[in-house]
C-alpha cells in the first residue's frame, strides 16, 4: 500500500532564510550593498515619517576572513538621528519577517513589506552566528537601550539575546550593527560608492557620513567622508490615496468591497476609490 504523505508548513522566515538571494543576498558583494541599503532606507523612511532632517552615518570595517569561501568578515554599522524605536518594537522589526509600519497605508516609501532588515539579521546570523546589535532611543526614553536580536527561523519570531540600558549622547535615533560575510566592491555600477553618492543625490536633504576601508586616506578627517545636505527643506509627503479601480483585478475588487462593512454601493464607489479629481472624496 502506498504511504501517505505528511504535509507540513514552513514559516515565512524559513522561506526567506533559504531564499535570501531573492532579497538581495545573491553574492558577497551584493550582501554588503543590500545590508547598507536596507538600513539606510529605514533611516530615511523613519526620518521622513517623523519630519526630521536625516543625518546618517555608515561605518564599515574588515575584521578578517569570513566563514564562506572567498569572503571577508565585515562589520557594518548604520546610525541615524531618526525617531528611534520603542524597545519592545526592536525585536519585531529586526527579528520578524513581515512586520512593518507601512502596510496598506496607500503611499510610497522605500520599504513596504517588512522584509528588508530581517533579511539582513538572517544573513548575519547564518554567516556569523550573531544577529543584529541595535541601540535605540526615542525622545521619551531617558536612557538608550542596546540589545542583540535574532530571528527564530522556525517560528518567524524575534528573539532578544541580550538587553541593557546605556547612556547615549543623542536625543533620539537608532544604530544597527551587523557582522556579515561579504566582500567590499567600492567602484562600478554595483559598488558602494555609486550607491552612497547616488543616495545623497536623490535625497538632497540628507547629510551622509561614511567610513569604508579602501578609500583614499584622508588623515585630516580621520577617514570619514561627509556629504552635507544641500537643502534644509524636507520632501513633501504625498497624501495617502485609495486604489484606482482600473488597477484592480476582479478578485481584488471583490475583496476591496468587503473591507468597509455595510455601506451603500454608491458611497463605497465614491469614498473608497481614487477619483479623477486627484483626491478621495
Ligand atoms: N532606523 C529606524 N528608525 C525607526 N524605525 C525604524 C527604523 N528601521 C526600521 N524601523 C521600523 O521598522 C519597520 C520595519 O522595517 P523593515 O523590516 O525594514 O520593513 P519596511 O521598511 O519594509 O517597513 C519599519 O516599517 C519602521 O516602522
Ligand atoms: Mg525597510
Amino acid at each position: 500500500m502506498a504511504k501517505t504523505q505528511t504535509i507540513t508548513s514552513a514559516s515565512s522566515a524559513e522561506y526567506f532564510s533559504k531564499n535570501l538571494q531573492q532579497v538581495g543576498f545573491s553574492s558577497y558583494t551584493k550582501a554588503i550593498l543590500t545590508t547598507i541599503k536596507e538600513a539606510v532606507d529605514n533611516s530615511l523612511d523613519a526620518c521622513e515619517d517623523a519630519g526630521i532632517l536625516p543625518e546618517v552615518s555608515v561605518f564599515v570595517e574588515k575584521l578578517g576572513e569570513g566563514t564562506g569561501k572567498n569572503s571577508e568578515s565585515i562589520k557594518v554599522r548604520v546610525e541615524d538621528n531618526g525617531p528611534g524605536l520603542e524597545a519592545e518594537d526592536v525585536v519585531k522589526v529586526f527579528g520578524e519577517y513581515l512586520a512593518s509600519s507601512k502596510f496598506g497605508r496607500g503611499r510610497c516609501s522605500r520599504g513596504q513589506q517588512g522584509i528588508g532588515i530581517s533579511a539582513v539579521t538572517t544573513w548575519a546570523q547564518l554567516t556569523n552566528a550573531r544577529g543584529a546589535t541595535v541601540i535605540t532611543k526615542t525622545a521619551k526614553m531617558r536612557k538608550a537601550v542596546q540589545c542583540v536580536v535574532e530571528v527564530d527561523i522556525k517560528h518567524n519570531k524575534g528573539v532578544i539575546k541580550s538587553k541593557e540600558t546605556i547612556d547615549w549622547d543623542r536625543e533620539h535615533g537608532l544604530t544597527c550593527e551587523f557582522i556579515i560575510d561579504a566582500r567590499i566592491q567600492l567602484n562600478g555600477e554595483g559598488g558602494l560608492l555609486a550607491y552612497l553618492n547616488g543616495t545623497t543625490l536623490v535625497n538632497p536633504h540628507l547629510t551622509l557620513k561614511y567610513k569604508i576601508p579602501g578609500l583614499e586616506p584622508r588623515p585630516e578627517t580621520d577617514d570619514w567622508v561627509t556629504i552635507n545636505r544641500v537643502t534644509e527643506v524636507l520632501p513633501e509627503i504625498p497624501d495617502a490615496i485609495e486604489p484606482h479601480p482600473h488597477t484592480m483585478k476582479l478578485g481584488e475588487f471583490i475583496a476591496h468591497s468587503h473591507l468597509f462593512g455595510r455601506v451603500t454601493i454608491s458611497a463605497w464607489l465614491k469614498k473608497r476609490f481614487f477619483t479623477h479629481f486627484g483626491q478621495c472624496v
